[in-house]
């Protein structure tokens, strides 16, 4: 029997739109497209990728109306169309191709980062996005999935965060810069609806963190800086991108809490060291905030994603839990607690009604010790229980929240997921009924696809509003 290890094999094919088998009951109201991406080509000229994230963008595109249909296709960036011809055009997240010295100079004032926008997708100014930690992102068609061309985001950063926010009571996009140039630092800015991008604040920092999600209150942006950096000038090195930026134990992770509207940094408490790849919501409650995130005791997980260990019978994962920090703006403090002990990962919520406010479940991703995510789990925050949802052989990707539209509670509504059968050795979409944490149907894909990271679900006929971001 094949085993997770499918999951990180090739997939060359690009299928054209098929209509797949649905066992059990689609909801009647659930009609839009899922779109999701990741990873997709590992092996570029002979050789495998070194890190997980490295994988050439794959678009995925579910479309639920009666039925599901099915497409994938790969994004056509610059990083791709070199990997199609055998090279490896950028230097990417954890491989390396050989580079001149001018080369790395004008990727650090972002001129020549890499365009492989495999973490997620976004809907802005009217378009479907596929984004990364770079400033480059890809237009797509979201029916076709053909790539349209590179837009540029108007920030003065080498590089800004995959994962923003949308906040529809202020009608804005909150993203996140890092500058690794002469102005080495963090950049909050915001997107409005109605207006060009400005910037909120511009953070100096000598040595900036590696930053994937960041959180938002009604009022605060809230930076997790962990103690994971990296002096820019490294960066001139012939290293990888993250094999530059080095741990330190013996320092703090600091929380530095940005006024949204004066761009002032009005709290910066530091607490005892740990790592975070995803925040999952946060909001304010007096003079204090809460702020939940998914916490690794170091740096060590980012290592962990290496292919070569992901391939590998029974990788070596550390796991994250589930905590809340509490932190107390007069007093500049923070008190952490934790929520569910894990492992979880790909945290989501009700994003659409939960984001910046209390919120009661967290979905996520977990695993038995050695293996690689194998269920699902659903977290009540304000009990401290959580129910677990598994299946030998399945391995689920990230479950997405899609609410019911004549729902009243919180959990009224879907999880989608793109699991990987290995029995089957194919995949499939889950749909799991939210508030019973049960399944309610599922619908084979014609083939096994490379696990995928992230993306969004868009309910018909209604302005986008990501599921998750
Ligand atoms: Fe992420």
């Amino acid at each position: 029997m094949a085993d997770h290890r499918l999951g990180f094999e090739s997939f060359e094919e690009e299928p054209s739109p098929t209509t797949l088998d649905v066992e059990g009951e689609l909801p009647d109201w659930l009609t839009g497209t899922l779109l999701r991406n990741g990873p997709g080509l590992f092996d570029v000229g002979g050789e495998a990728v070194t890190h997980w994230f490295d994988g050439l963008a794959l678009l995925r595109r579910f479309r639920f109306d009666d039925g599901i249909e099915y497409s994938s296709r790969f994004l056509r960036s610059e990083a791709y169309l070199a990997a199609a011809r055998g090279e490896l055009a950028f230097r990417e997240f954890g491989t390396n191709p050989s580079r001149s010295l001018l080369d790395r100079v004008r990727e650090i004032t972002g001129e020549t980062m890499t365009d492989n926008a495999s973490v997620t997708v976004r809907h802005r100014d009217g378009e479907f996005r596929a984004v990364t930690e770079t400033s480059r992102e890809l237009a797509f068609d979201p029916e076709e999935l053909t790539t349209l061309g590179e837009r540029r985001d108007a920030i003065d950063a080498t590089g800004t965060l995959a994962h923003d926010h949308y906040d529809p009571l202020q009608e804005e996009r909150v993203g996140l810069g890092i500058d690794f140039g002469s102005r080495s630092g963090y950049l909050v800015y915001r997107d409005p609806d109605d207006g060009p991008t400005e910037e909120i604040a511009r953070i100096g920092a000598d040595e900036p963190a590696y930053m994937h999600s960041f959180a938002l209150t009604d009022h605060y942006v809230v930076l997790t800086e962990h103690p994971f950096t990296v002096p820019p000038t490294r960066l001139l090195g012939d290293r990888p991108f993250i094999e530059n930026f080095r741990w330190y134990p013996e320092r703090e992770t600091r929380f530095l809490v940005v006024d949204r509207r004066t761009g002032e940094t009005v709290a910066a408490p530091s607490v005892p060291p740990f790592f975070t790849f995803h925040h999952v919501d946060a909001y304010e409650r007096a003079s204090q905030l809460v702020l939940d995130l998914v916490a690794f005791e170091d740096h060590s997980f980012v290592e962990s994603l290496a292919l070569a260990n992901l391939r590998s019978r029974s990788p070596a994962i550390p796991g994250g839990e589930l905590r809340r920090y509490r932190i107390d703006l007069d007093a500049e403090t923070a008190s952490d607690e934790t929520l569910f002990s894990g492992p979880i990962e790909f945290p989501t919520i009700h994003y659409a009604e939960a984001n910046t406010h209390p919120y009661r479940y967290c979905y996520g991703v977990g695993k038995e010790p050695g293996s690689f995510n194998d269920r699902l789990h659903k977290v009540d925050v304000e009990h401290a229980t959580t129910e677990t949802w598994d299946e030998e052989g399945l391995h689920p990707g990230e479950a997405l929240f899609v609410p019911d539209p004549g729902g009243e509670e919180e959990d009224d509504g879907v999880l989608l997921s793109v699991a990987l059968d290995v029995e089957e050795e194919r995949s499939c979409v889950l749909v799991l009924d939210a508030a019973g944490f049960e399944e309610v149907a599922r619908a084979y894909l014609p083939d096994a696809l490379p696990f995928d990271f992230h993306g969004a679900f868009y309910p018909d006929g209604e302005r986008p509003i990501p599921s998750m971001s």
